[in-house]
């Protein structure tokens, strides 16, 4: 596959990507586990990634990308309630992997890959209509403003994800911070290629029915802020039907 276009020169990571160090056992995963459910981008800019033939000879019913899993939660109960796709999950940070990694060992769970870097550089690779779902699950805030470049969700990052999911298929977003949802509606839904699919007022204070708790969603219950539960439907073509 060719003409992917080269991400890198324009993503730079602000987030940690090192805490406390690992325990030992964790770290031994990092060695065992870790190099058979990598995610490797083709060393050449141009060559995009097919995600089906990353889980092996069991070709998945559909794939799903979770952005910035943090310790892994979400994802790994996904993984485990839908064994028949694979999930590639994408984080940077060193003791979310860790925690994945935990999970996927005591799970048995075989339709997990990771990509331990930014999203976008990944996403940039991937072909056109390739995901069926992706989840971003309570995403950096950058609540200053002269942050707000550093934030995830930016219109040329929605093209991209407009372009990888299948017509139909769903971008899944949480956040407990109020700006920042403001900001993530303004944009989903004067995009174009995106349709919000609650249907009553109460619907975006209601988790899912698959919803799976994250720690990050749980912290920020404790400090008194109520998450909104966002999800957009890709449109199949454009609202006037081109
Ligand atoms: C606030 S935490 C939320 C973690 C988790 N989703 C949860 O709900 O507990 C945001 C996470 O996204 C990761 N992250 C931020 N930008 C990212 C990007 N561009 N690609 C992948 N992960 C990213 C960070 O490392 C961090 O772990």
């Amino acid at each position: 596959m060719t003409g992917a276009p080269d991400a890198s020169a324009r993503t730079r990571w602000y987030g940690r990507r090192r805490g406390k160090r690992l325990r030992k056992g964790r770290q031994e995963l990092f060695e065992t586990l870790l190099p058979s459910l990598r995610l490797a981008l083709p060393a050449e800019p141009g060559f995009g990634i097919d995600p089906c033939a990353l889980f092996g000879p069991a070709v998945p019913r559909d794939v799903w990308l979770e952005i910035g899993f943090g310790a892994g939660e979400h994802l790994a109960a996904q993984a485990s309630r839908h064994r028949d796709v694979g999930i590639v999950g994408c984080e940077a940070f060193i003791s979310g992997i860790a925690g994945l990694l935990v999970r996927i060992r005591d799970d048995g769970l075989g339709n997990v890959r990771i990509f331990e870097d930014d999203a976008r550089l990944l996403l940039a690779r991937l072909p056109d209509a390739s995901l069926g779902r992706i989840f971003l699950l309570f995403p950096d805030p950058w609540p200053k403003r002269r942050h707000a470049a550093r934030r995830f969700v930016q219109w040329e990052t929605l093209d991209v994800v407009a372009r990888v999911l299948r017509p139909g298929g769903e971008f899944r977003i949480a956040t407990d911070d109020a700006p920042y949802a403001a900001w993530i509606l303004e944009r989903l839904t004067g995009h174009t290629r995106f349709r919000w699919t609650a249907r009553r007022p109460c619907d975006w204070r209601q988790p899912p029915a698959d919803w799976q708790p994250t720690r990050y969603e749980e912290k920020a219950r404790r400090a008194g802020r109520e998450p909104v539960y966002l999800s957009f439907e890709r449109r199949a073509a454009e609202p006037n039907g081109t």
